[in-house]
């Protein structure tokens, strides 16, 4: 082939793909049977629906097809739900959500599908009885042939309530009362798919999608961006190599805490994840998103009361453990004001209800009483492992993290007192979210 040749037929490819996505390898995948494309979602596609399964599977579907979670090809739909396809050769889906209510833990958590005028209640991939039924059976007052829709819990919108778009309305949905309030939102997108996630709400468009509060529509933040980005793992798109799931023989923690409402938090090199919130998939953030003042990493993180203390080389911050970190007014301080100690810290810890921090160093390990002013050293104990990079205090226990594996004991007290290490147990997927 000569250039030019090769260069239009490069071009043409492109348009194709472009286009309509035909896809040379799907059809040669498909022995030539199926000419019903494949979709390809990092071309950049505009989705029909996404959520969330019960498991925390984010589900996102295109005309015939669906992919489960942020990587991996299409399959069609019907594989997984096969009645969506059978009662209607529609081959799409409108709007999907997973239902938040519960008070009702017979539809808590339950999948529905909407496709036209119809409803399918899904739950464990199984489709429940008497589905699927007509929309206003079980939404009267929601119109068919919807955009998108997305469950919004009470706390997040007034009421537990499901939010319906269809065009540039937003049919609000009171699930206790089953009335609907109509409200207009014509500065936001119009949404073909909308996902919550990690309680935040998403309006996907294009392949772009924007952020927006549930109660008042509003956009703050700069919006839209490429969903390719951030919901997906597509070549050339993406954060980089430290946003992908470790394997748990890879992992290595710089710190690990866990506060007095259940939040907790791992931290390595400059992201953190929440540990807690594994249902809606687990997602790496840069520390900076959370704690912003802290731009460089951390050497050992600890919760005490509502704060949470990070502490990087010789300084320790102090932020308030409410939804945005705000630091507290003075901090950062030295380690030597803080705590009255000095050197570098490999990780510290605190157990439940209690006011005694412990600080590792190296193979020492040193109690700081938190209620003493000024904070002084009240306990300095060998302890049987050295080049531990974190630790976790919990009802089940202290563990101390090295590499991939850990090491639990009963107590502090009981790590002070042992000469030598137990037998170091491997960090599981159930543990940390990794792979195994
Ligand atoms: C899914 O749909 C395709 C195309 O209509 C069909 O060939 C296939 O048999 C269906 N699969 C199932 C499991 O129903
Ligand atoms: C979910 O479905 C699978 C396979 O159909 C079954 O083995 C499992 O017991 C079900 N789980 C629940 C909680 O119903
Ligand atoms: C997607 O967002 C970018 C800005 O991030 C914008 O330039 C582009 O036009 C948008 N594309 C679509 C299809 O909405
Ligand atoms: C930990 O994992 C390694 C392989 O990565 C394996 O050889 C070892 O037996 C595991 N240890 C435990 C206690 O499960």
């Amino acid at each position: 082939m000569d250039l030019f040749t090769k260069t239009l037929f490069l071009c043409l490819a492109l348009a194709l793909a472009n286009g309509a996505p035909m896809h040379p390898q799907d059809s040669a995948a498909n022995g030539g049977e199926d000419h019903a494309a494949v979709p390809d979602r990092c071309k950049g596609i505009e989705f029909d629906a996404i959520t969330l399964d019960e498991k925390g599977t984010t589900l996102f579907f295109k005309g015939a097809h669906l992919w489960k979670g942020y990587h991996g090809p299409a399959q069609r739909s019907n594989e997984t739900f096969e009645e969506l396809d059978d009662t209607h050769h529609i081959g799409h889906v409108d709007a999907a959500i997973r239902m938040h209510n519960k008070e009702s833990p017979d539809i808590h958590d339950r999948n529905y599908f909407f496709q036209d005028d119809k409803v399918f209640r899904y739950y464990n991939y199984s489709l429940e009885d008497g589905y699927p039924k007509e929309i206003q059976a079980d939404f009267p007052g929601i119109p068919t042939h919807l955009d998108a829709a997305v469950e919004c819990p009470s706390g997040e919108c007034t009421t537990d309530s499901v939010l319906f778009f269809k065009g540039n309305d937003v049919h609000v949905y009171d699930i206790a009362t089953k009335t609907v309030k109509t409200k207009t939102w014509s500065h936001l997108p119009s949404c073909t798919s909308v996902l919550r996630w990690q309680e935040h709400y998403y309006c996907f468009h294009g392949h772009n999608f924007t952020r927006f509060n549930p109660v008042s529509g509003e956009v703050t933040g700069t919006y839209p961006k490429d969903a390719r980005n951030y919901f997906m793992r597509c070549p050339n798109f993406g954060h980089g190599g430290g946003y992908k799931i470790l394997k748990c023989s890879e992992i290595k923690l710089d710190a690990i805490t866990a506060d007095d409402s259940g939040k907790t938090y791992m931290f390595a090199g400059r992201i953190y994840m929440r540990l807690d919130t594994h249902r809606d998939g687990l997602h790496a953030f840069p520390i900076i998103r959370g704690w912003k003042e802290v731009t460089n990493g951390v050497d050992a993180v600890f919760s005490y009361t509502d704060k949470i203390y990070l502490i990087k080389g010789d300084q320790v911050y102090i932020y308030k453990s409410t939804a945005q970190h705000t630091l507290v007014e003075g901090y950062p301080k030295t380690l030597k004001e803080e705590l009255g100690i000095e050197g570098h810290v490999d990780a510290a810890f605190l157990c439940p209800n209690g006011h005694t921090v412990h600080i590792i160093q190296g193979q020492r390990m040193l109690d700081v009483d938190l209620t003493a002013t000024p904070r002084v050293v009240t306990r300095d104990v060998s302890v049987p492992v050295s080049d531990i990079d974190a630790g976790l205090c919990g009802s089940d226990g202290v563990k101390v993290f090295k590499g991939s594996q850990y090491y639990r004991y009963e107590s502090a007290t009981t790590l002070a007192a042992s000469r030598i290490a137990p037998e170091p147990l491997n960090i599981t997927s159930a543990m940390l979210g990794c792979q195994d």
